[in-house]
């Protein structure tokens, strides 16, 4: 079948619901780039939303899978322990980000792993609410569909969802109207914490924290956005948890693994979760998941209250093992913040350049987790024409949120070449539709679109 009769056959037979950055269909991945059925090569900033974390078929994860194949495909958990499950929890136990989370339980996906997270905090607590934040993505599921506040299209149309869900404002200081209305006093480095205010006042008008179960956080907003919290914020939030008896859960599905320059995100906050939420990057393209939280509070749970057929499938874990090695061996941390510093230079000069600065309304993110902002405009997402500029001349990137925002999330290992030249894409693409935006199109400050 040539290229467009391939995509004619999909677009004809696989559900419209799921929608894609390009019809294309992708033949193969190797490191930073794919190449495309008819030979058109992608320097890829999106990783398969940031799960192909060391580059596509990384040569250590792909020996580990195809060895494991060869020795166990599938053992299933409830039958016994399998090897690599229990050699990626010894891998695992050293890099996580409180030694208090010492007990590990594997499954699929970034939502099932959610959603056990709401199981464990329910049964621990004995109490059911849930509390998320405004932009939150948690997952696909019923149950955390309900979780999910980033964008109404997630949950249009498929309720009633699961009850007992709130939500209060996370610290998105570029979108804050009190800082939008400071005049400069308060910012993303200096949270006015009206969001910690909503929170309070959420404990006192909708769900007691005798209800009050778990607060779920991105400690970086993906979806929504990606955005840091604002400093002091997070440890506001785990003073309220442990002032009221309610369990921190911090999804790092997307900013976890390397993804922000330290292994979990919450370190830059030194903020303990007693639960912690992984996806993605764990085993850079296995479907693997897995929560993680002290003994104590995961042995609440009865025997056989957990488990599935395919949860922490051993050549999964196999991979994971892979890549938690490859993290020590190759270095990786290193390289995520030393590309970071680079590519967050070019989007700071891009703020400062007259070129450019009239549509830019805020930069941001941690290592390889970036975003830019802009100012939307009457004649729709500049962020979609930069997006499809930079497809023009050769990079996949992607948009997120309702916000205005395109992301940047390349391999952890890029190599300086390619990030110097996704920069130059990038600078290429923005100064472009920049020059071609005539002024009324562009918003005072970021608007939403969708
Ligand atoms: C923070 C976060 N949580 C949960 C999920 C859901 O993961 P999955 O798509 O593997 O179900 C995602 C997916 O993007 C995510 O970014």
């Amino acid at each position: 079948m040539a290229t467009s009769k391939l995509s004619q056959f999909g677009l004809q037979h696989v559900a419209r619901g799921i929608g894609r950055l390009t019809p294309e269909v992708i033949e193969s991945g190797s490191g930073s780039h794919v190449t495309m059925v008819g030979g058109k090569r992608y320097l890829d900033f999106t990783m398969g939303i940031g799960v192909a974390n060391l580059g596509h078929c990384h040569p250590k994860v792909t020996k580990a899978i195809q060895s494991q194949v060869g020795q166990l495909l599938h053992g299933q958990v409830n039958i016994a322990f399998q090897k690599p499950y229990l050699e990626l929890v010894e891998q695992l136990i050293p890099i996580m980000p409180h030694k208090s989370l010492d007990t590990f339980f594997f499954w699929n996906s970034g939502s099932e792993a959610v959603e056990a997270a709401v199981k464990l905090a329910r049964h621990a607590t004995k109490k059911q609410n849930i509390i998320v934040m405004q932009g939150s993505y948690h997952g696909r599921t019923m149950g955390t569909m309900a979780m999910t506040r980033s964008k109404t299209v997630y949950g249009q149309g498929f309720g009633p969802l699961m009850p007992g869900v709130f939500s209060v404002p996370f610290p998105y200081c570029a979108q804050c109207s009190v800082a939008q209305a400071s005049g400069g006093k308060y910012s993303s480095s200096n949270c006015c914490m009206d969001p910690i205010r909503q929170l309070e006042v959420l404990l006192k008008q909708e769900t007691a924290p005798s209800d009050t179960a778990a607060i779920v956080i991105e400690p970086v907003l993906g979806e929504g956005g990606y955005v840091p919290a604002a400093p002091g914020y997070l440890e506001r939030v785990r003073e309220i948890c442990d002032k009221n008896g309610i369990l921190l859960v911090a999804d790092e599905v997307q900013s976890g693994f390397g993804r922000t320059g330290k292994m979990f995100a919450i370190e830059h906050w030194g903020v303990r979760p007693d639960i912690l939420v992984m996806a993605k990057g764990i085993a850079n393209g296995m479907p693997l998941s897995g929560i993680v939280a002290r003994k104590d509070l995961m042995d609440t749970q009865m025997p056989g209250s957990m488990g599935g057929t395919y949860g922490g499938n051993a050549v999964a874990c196999a991979a994971g093992v892979a890549v938690a090695k490859a993290f020590k061996e190759e270095r990786i941390l290193e390289n995520v913040n030393a590309r970071g510093q680079e590519l967050s230079d070019m989007l700071s000069k891009l703020r400062s350049d007259p070129k450019t600065a009239d549509i830019i309304h805020d930069v941001r993110g941690l290592g390889l987790m970036q975003a830019i902002e802009f100012k939307s405009g009457a004649a729709g997402s500049i962020g979609s024409k930069v997006q499809a500029k930079c497809k023009e001349l050769g990079m996949l990137i992607l948009t997120t949120s309702i916000y205005d925002t395109l992301r940047f999330i390349p391999a952890l290992n890029i190599t300086k070449e390619d990030m110097a030249k996704g920069c130059q894409i990038l600078k290429e693409a923005i100064e472009e539709v920049a020059a071609g935006q005539k002024p009324q199109e562009t918003a005072t400050r970021g608007q939403a679109l969708e």
